[in-house]
């Protein structure tokens, strides 16, 4: 595609698409927002109303509008269970597309995806607007550098308490709890719990930090707060990378970290910490930290803005395919480790799911425990 202005079709009228609409606006000579689908046909109908003045198209059907011709992208801002069909609809209709997180909610979904995005060549890109905080992308830049030298581990954290289901409220919790929560509550449309969803955030950022495979989960799932959910509201997972660093995600719906951390990495020479507006580092020796403030960012219009440089311009995709099926992958796999309560081992490809770990994974830092030590 050229840098003409792009015409953009959006899935799904609801809570994220109020974002990415500001981001495909910030970018008038780039981007115009031609079509809206939505199965709730009057929100579809608000959204062009109060966004594009009523001059975008509104449709009821993802199918209706991925054969809009008037459609060169396809957002995707569906509910999780409904990536799969949408991806493969837009794909085959050779539109370019970007995808909410999670990329789709189980692995076999992942390979059907990947077929079909092989098949076609059309652009691909997960919406892992989290890539673009400006903390993660100088810690990315600094570490590049080799301002810690050598990694050895990371710490991905993507926490808040949610009070989207007021536990206080007194309601029926078998009736309103998965109203409350809406399809999220419902782990068949949702894929999973937090883990899989606020989680993703984290699990992204982790793999982002570490650029290297993950070859080894172990996954602790609790429940703390959210008790109207049957799934995990807070999750902690620990990964062992083919390097031999160390990561580890801590991700909730229950609780939060002091000061809106969002990652760690700790090195040879130092360490440092991010959040949404801050850097901070110190290396060993320094008698305090260091910190480096940054403007309150929208981390969506940047992603919007670098998915416009990508289809347009051929800049590189830092969300592809792969990258989500990464994500996702590791999730899955954190999913079976806390089931089982054993470490998992992650196949190259992936597609492909855990498997049981027959042997720990040797690395370069593996420390093996002397028996004397276990008794
Ligand atoms: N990146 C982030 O930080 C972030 C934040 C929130 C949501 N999200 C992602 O965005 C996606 C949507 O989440 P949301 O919070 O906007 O959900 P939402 O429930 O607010 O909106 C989903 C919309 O899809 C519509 N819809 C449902 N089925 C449909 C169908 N078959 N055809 C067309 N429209 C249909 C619903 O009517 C609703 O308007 C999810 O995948 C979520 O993970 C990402």
């Amino acid at each position: 595609m050229t840098q003409e202005q792009l015409r953009v079709g959006i899935l799904g009228a609801g809570n994220i698409t109020r974002v990415h609409a500001a981001g495909w606006q910030t970018y008038p000579e780039r981007a115009q927002i031609t079509a809206v689908a939505d199965v709730a046909r009057d929100r579809a109908q608000a959204f062009s109303d109060l966004y594009t003045s009523g001059a975008a198209s509104v449709y009821d059907a993802v199918e209706a509008l991925v054969a809009d011709p008037a459609v060169d992208v396809v957002d995707i801002c569906l509910p999780h269970h409904l990536h799969t069909d949408a991806i493969i609809a837009a794909a085959r209709a050779g539109k370019a597309i970007l995808c909410e997180k999670p990329l789709c909610t189980n692995l076999d979904d992942a390979t059907r995806i990947r077929v079909v995005i092989d098949e076609t060549g059309v652009t691909f890109m997960s919406a892992h607007n989290q890539l673009f905080q400006p903390s993660l992308l100088e810690a990315r830049r600094l570490m590049a550098g080799g301002f810690l030298g050598q990694p050895y581990f990371f710490r991905s954290i993507e926490t808040f308490q949610s009070r989207a289901f007021d536990p206080w409220a007194g309601a029926d919790e078998q009736t309103a709890g998965p109203r409350a929560w809406g399809w999220r509550g419902d782990v068949k449309q949702a894929g999973g719990g937090e883990l899989l969803d606020t989680g993703y955030h984290a699990t992204y950022r982790l793999l982002s930090l570490a650029n290297d495979r993950p070859v080894e989960v172990t996954a602790v799932l609790s429940r703390f707060f959210q008790r109207q959910l049957t799934v995990e509201d807070t999750a902690l997972v620990i990964v062992r990378f083919a390097s031999g660093t160390v990561g580890e995600i801590i991700t909730s719906w229950a609780l939060d970290v002091v000061g809106g951390r969002h990652f760690e990495v700790s090195g040879e020479l130092g360490t440092m910490a991010g959040g949404a507006t801050y850097l901070t580092h110190q290396l060993y020796g320094w008698p305090e930290a260091s910190q480096r403030e940054f403007q309150p960012a929208s981390t969506f219009t940047a992603e919007i803005g670098h998915f416009l440089n990508v289809v347009q311009l051929g800049a590189s995709n830092p969300a592809t395919l792969d990258h989500a099926a990464r994500a996702l992958q590791l999730i899955k796999a954190a999913y079976r480790s806390a089931e089982e309560g054993r470490t998992v081992t992650l196949p190259d490809d992936p597609t492909q799911p855990a498997t049981p770990r027959d042997a720990a994974t040797e690395t370069t830092y593996s420390a093996h425990v002397p028996t004397e030590a276990m008794a």
